[in-house]
C-alpha cells in the first residue's frame, strides 16, 4: 500500500470532497446534508451535483434566503473551493451543478497513478473486516458446475474488498456436518472391516461412494438404522468413528483443493462442525431473549410474515442447517469481530438466509436499520443453463464435474493456440501457462458478466469467441497494448519518469476520463455485490482504448511519449481489472 498522502481514492470521493466545502458554505445550518454526486450527460459535462432540489424542499418556507432550487444551485456552484480538477461549470435545469473536469488534472492524476501505483487508486470503505462464505461444498459430493459461481462470485468480491482496504476473512462453510455422514461411515466400515483407516485409493471415487451407500441406506432398513446409530456415536466422539470421519473429510478437501488450486481460489475451512460446539449455548441465549418456541415437537424461531418458522431443534432433538448458521454468525461478530458478514449461494437458499438474518436482528446481534453496521448480505445467484435451456448437465444426465470443464476450456484453448502456430514460437509450458490463463479466465468471466440473480448458459464456443466480450478479446486486447509498447523500443519506465500525457484529442481524453473512474466503479462494485459491474467497466475500457487508437497514431507520432504512456496505464488498470476478476493476464498473444 502506497503511503496515505498519495492515496487519493476515487474521482467521485474527490469531488464529493469539494461539493461538500461548498455546502457547509452555502447551507451552513444543514449539517447533515451529504453531496450527491453522479455522472452526467456528456452533452453538459463529466459530473454533476444533484443537491439542490431536495434542499430546497428542506428549507423552504423556513425564512431563508433562497427563493428556489436554481438560485441554491448557483450558490453552490459559485462557492465551490478553486480547485484544478474542475475546468468549468454551469447551471442546468432547476439546480443541477455540471462539472466538466480538468484535462490536464485527468492527465497529471493518470500520470501519478503510474509513478505511484494503483493501489493510490483504491476506494476506501468504512468496514474494517469481512468474512466472505463462499464456495462451501458437501463433504463427499462432488463439487459441480453450481459450486462453480460461489466459488468464483466469492472470490472475486473478495479480491475487491481486499483491493479497498478491508480485510477479508475468506471462509469454506463446507457441509461436513449432516446425518450424511452416518451412512459413510458405516458403508466404510462394511466395505473395509478390517481397516480403520483407509486410503484414498481404496475408496475410490467419493461420489460414487457416497451413491452407493445412499442406495443401501434407501433399500435396508437394517443398514439405516446402523447408519443412525453411527450419527450418534460421531456425534458423542467415540474415537473410530472420529477418525472414519476425518479419513472421508481428508479425501473430499484434497479433492477441493486440486480446484482451487488451478483456479487461483485462496479460501480457509472452517465446516459446519467447527460451530457445533457453540451451538447449545447460542441457543440458550435466543432463549433467554424469548425468540424460540416449541412447535410439533421441534424448537423454533418464528419470523413475522413467514409462513413456516425457523427449526433450530428438529423433533430428534438434533441440531440443523439453521442452527449451525446462527453459531456461525454469532461466532463471526463476536469472536471474529466482522462487520460485514457476505453469504454467497444460489437464489434457492435465498428464504433460509432472510429468515436467520431476521432472528438475528430480533435477537440485537444486528442492527435492525438498513445501512447500518455490522451488516449481513446474501449474495444469491441463477442457475447455469445448457444448451438445452434446463440445468447444466452431460448427455449421461449426470452433473458436470469442475474438473471436467476446467480441462476442456484448457485444451479447447490449446488446440487454438497451437492451430495458429504457436507451438513453434513457444516452449511447452509457456503453451500451457497461457492456454490456462485464457480457458479458466473465460470461464470465469462468462459467469461473472451477467448479473449474478440471472441464470446463464453454458457455451464453450461463445466464451472461448476472440470477438465480442469475452475474456479471450479483452485478454488479446491487453496483450495487444503490450506488444504496442514493446515494439515502440522505448522504455517505460524511463517515459514515467520524463514524459507528459496530453490529451489533446477528444479520444484521449475519453479514455483519459474512463480510467480514472476505475475507482469508483470499484467501489460501486464493492457496496452493491456486482462483479458484472466491474466486467462491464472492463469491456467498455477496451472499447475506449479501441476507439482511441484507431484515430491516434501512437508509435512515430508527434505525441508518441504521451500516447505511450496512455497505453501503459490502460493495460495497468486492465490487468488490476483481471486480478480482481480472477483472471491471470497474458502479455503476448
Ligand atoms: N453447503 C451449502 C450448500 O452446498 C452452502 C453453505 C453456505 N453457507 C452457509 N453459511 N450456509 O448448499
Amino acid at each position: 500500500m502506497a503511503a496515505n498522502e498519495e492515496h487519493v481514492g476515487s474521482l467521485k470521493q474527490q469531488l464529493a470532497k469539494l461539493f461538500e466545502a461548498s455546502l457547509r458554505t452555502t447551507v451552513p445550518d444543514e449539517l447533515d446534508v451529504e453531496p450527491l454526486i453522479a455522472a452526467c450527460n456528456p452533452r453538459f459535462g463529466d459530473y454533476q451535483c444533484n443537491n439542490a432540489m431536495s434542499l430546497w424542499t428542506k428549507i423552504k418556507g423556513k425564512g431563508s434566503e433562497f427563493t428556489g432550487p436554481q438560485p441554491i444551485g448557483k450558490a453552490i456552484m459559485n462557492n465551490l473551493p478553486h480547485s484544478e480538477m474542475v475546468d468549468k461549470c454551469s447551471i442546468a435545469g432547476p439546480g443541477f451543478v455540471n462539472v466538466v473536469l480538468s484535462k490536464d488534472w485527468i492527465a497529471k492524476s493518470i500520470q501519478k497513478m503510474l509513478i505511484n501505483g494503483i493501489e493510490t487508486w483504491s476506494p476506501k470503505l468504512t468496514v474494517k473486516r469481512a468474512v466472505i462464505d463462499f464456495s462451501s461444498p458437501n463433504i463427499a459430493k462432488e463439487m459441480h458446475v453450481g459450486h462453480l459461481r460461489s466459488t468464483i462470485i466469492g472470490d472475486t468480491l473478495a479480491r475487491m474488498l481486499e483491493f479497498s482496504n478491508v480485510e477479508v476473512l475468506r471462509r469454506n462453510h463446507v457441509g461436513d456436518w449432516g446425518t450424511q455422514f452416518g451412512m459413510l461411515i458405516e458403508f466404510l466400515f462394511e466395505k473395509f472391516p478390517n481397516v480403520e483407516v483407509v486410503n484414498d485409493q481404496a475408496i475410490g471415487d467419493l461420489e460414487a461412494f457416497y451413491k452407493a451407500s445412499k442406495q443401501r441406506f434407501d433399500s435396508d432398513p437394517g443398514f439405516k438404522e446402523r447408519a443412525q446409530q453411527a450419527v450418534v456415536s460421531l456425534q458423542g466422539g467415540e474415537e473410530k468413528y472420529r477418525k472414519a470421519w476425518a479419513q472421508i473429510c481428508e479425501i473430499s478437501r484434497r479433492g477441493y483443493q486440486r480446484v482451487y488450486q488451478r483456479l487461483g481460489i485462496k479460501i480457509e475451512e472452517k465446516g459446519e462442525s467447527f460451530y457445533n460446539p457453540y451451538i447449545p449455548r447460542v441457543l440458550e441465549e435466543l432463549d433467554k431473549k424469548g425468540l424460540i418456541e416449541e412447535s410439533e415437537g421441534a424448537r423454533v424461531i418464528f419470523i413475522e410474515g413467514k409462513n413456516i418458522p425457523l427449526i433450530v431443534v428438529k423433533k430428534d432433538g438434533g441440531f440443523n442447517y439453521a442452527s449451525t448458521d446462527l453459531a456461525a454468525l454469532w461466532y463471526r461478530l463476536n469472536e471474529e469481530k466482522a462487520e460485514w458478514i457476505i453469504y454467497v449461494t444460489d437464489v434457492g437458499q435465498r428464504e433460509h438466509f432472510e429468515m436467520f438474518f431476521t432472528a438475528a436482528k430480533r435477537a440485537g446481534w444486528l442492527p435492525a436499520g438498513e445501512n447500518m453496521y455490522p451488516k449481513t448480505n446474501h449474495v444469491g445467484f441463477g442457475l447455469v443453463l445448457g444448451e438445452d435451456g434446463k440445468r447444466f448437465r452431460t448427455r449421461s444426465t449426470e452433473v458436470v464435474r469442475l474438473v471436467d470443464l476446467l480441462d476442456e476450456a484448457k485444451s479447447r484453448c490449446k488446440a487454438v493456440l497451437v492451430e495458429r502456430g504457436k507451438a513453434d514460437e513457444w516452449t511447452e509450458e509457456e503453451l500451457d501457462q497461457t492456454a490456462e490463463a485464457v480457458g479458466y479466465g473465460a470461464v470465469k468471466y462468462a459467469d461473472l458478466k451477467n448479473n449474478r440473480l440471472t441464470n446463464y448458459t453454458f457455451n464453450f464456443d461463445q466464451m472461448l469467441n476472440d470477438k465480442g466480450n469475452t475474456a479471450v478479446y479483452l485478454l488479446y486486447a491487453h496483450a495487444r497494448i503490450c506488444s504496442i509498447i514493446r515494439k515502440s523500443g522505448k522504455n517505460i519506465e524511463e517515459l514515467k519518469k520524463t514524459g507528459t500525457i496530453v490529451l489533446a484529442h477528444p479520444d484521449e481524453r475519453a479514455l483519459g476520463l474512463h480510467l480514472l473512474q476505475f475507482a469508483e466503479i470499484v467501489e460501486e462494485a464493492c457496496t452493491n455485490l456486482l462483479p458484472n459491474v466491474l466486467c462491464e467497466y472492463l469491456y467498455n475500457l477496451s472499447e475506449f482504448f479501441t476507439r482511441f487508437y484507431s484515430n491516434c497514431q501512437v508509435v512515430g507520432s508527434a505525441e508518441e511519449t504521451s500516447r505511450l504512456l496512455l497505453c501503459e496505464a490502460t493495460a495497468v488498470v486492465m490487468r488490476k481489472c483481471f486480478y480482481l476478476l480472477g483472471i491471470v493476464p497474458v502479455y503476448k498473444i
